[in-house]
């Protein structure tokens, strides 16, 4: 479903070049669970903001069922973005002034609709994610383990194909890394979304289906 070919994503710093993804190609299998782990800096955020659309590479190709979408207008990257993908970030990245219903449902409003429904759908998700109780506390008013699962219900809001998760339990204790953990992979066993998550933990293999590991920019095949 997902598949790259020859991606390099080069940081140009001034007069320095930082080659962060070179020349990498493969391809994720649709409805899988892929981890994505290597060490610091090998690039695996790199990868995954090219994957969800979020940052464009230097050269090389990114097929979505097909279709290059490295060719897309930003308009159309924009859309599609909203529509099939989820994004979920290490640090959490929710709106403090807004409640976790807010939270939710407010990216389902950036592709009309009624209001109404969004807040409907946004109820229904937090209680999927176990925040059915939650649902009017502001972010500091949550555990960081909370907070994530806000944000999992928040990327599921536009119902995605694909979940990216760069790092998802990185500022959590290990209860609730497993707890978002099994969340996610709830999503990939009842609805069939694709999740794609980076970890620096080499225990959180157990929970992939299959393991890339980069290193400098490149995937190698044995786990170091
Ligand atoms: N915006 C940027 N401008 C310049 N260089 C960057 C930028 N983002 C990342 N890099 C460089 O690209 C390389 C890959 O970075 P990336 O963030 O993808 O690594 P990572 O594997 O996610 O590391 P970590 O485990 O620390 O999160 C690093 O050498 C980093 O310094
Ligand atoms: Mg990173």
């Amino acid at each position: 479903m997902i598949s790259v070919s020859n991606l390099t994503k080069v940081y140009k710093l001034g007069s320095v070049e930082v080659r962060a993804l070179v020349d990498l190609s493969l391809a994720l299998e649709a409805g899988g669970v892929t981890c994505v782990m290597g060490k610091s800096g090998s690039g695996k955020s790199t990868l995954l903001r090219q994957l969800g659309l979020i940052d464009r590479p230097t050269s090389g190709q990114i097929f979505f069922d097909g279709e290059d979408v490295t060719r897309l207008s930003d308009g159309a990257r924009a859309r599609m973005r909203l529509t099939y993908l989820g994004y979920i970030f290490q640090e959490f990245a929710l709106l403090g002034e807004l409640t976790a219903h807010e939270n939710v449902y407010l990216p389902g409003m950036m592709l009309g609709g009624k209001t109404h429904d969004h807040r409907k759908r946004a109820v229904e998700l937090l209680a999927m994610v176990g925040l059915g109780e939650r649902i009017h506390h502001k972010p500091k008013e949550l555990s960081g383990g909370e907070q994530q699962r806000v944000a999992i219900a928040r990327a599921l809001i536009n119902n995605p194909r694909v979940l990216f998760a760069d790092e998802p339990c990185a500022n959590l204790d290990t209860i609730s890394s497993e707890v978002v953990m099994q969340t996610l992979l709830k999503l990939n066993k009842e609805l069939g979304i694709t999740i794609v998550f980076v970890s620096h933990d080499p225990d959180d293999k157990k929970y992939a289906g299959r393991l890339i590991y980069l290193k400098d920019g490149k995937q190698v095949e044995e786990y170091l």
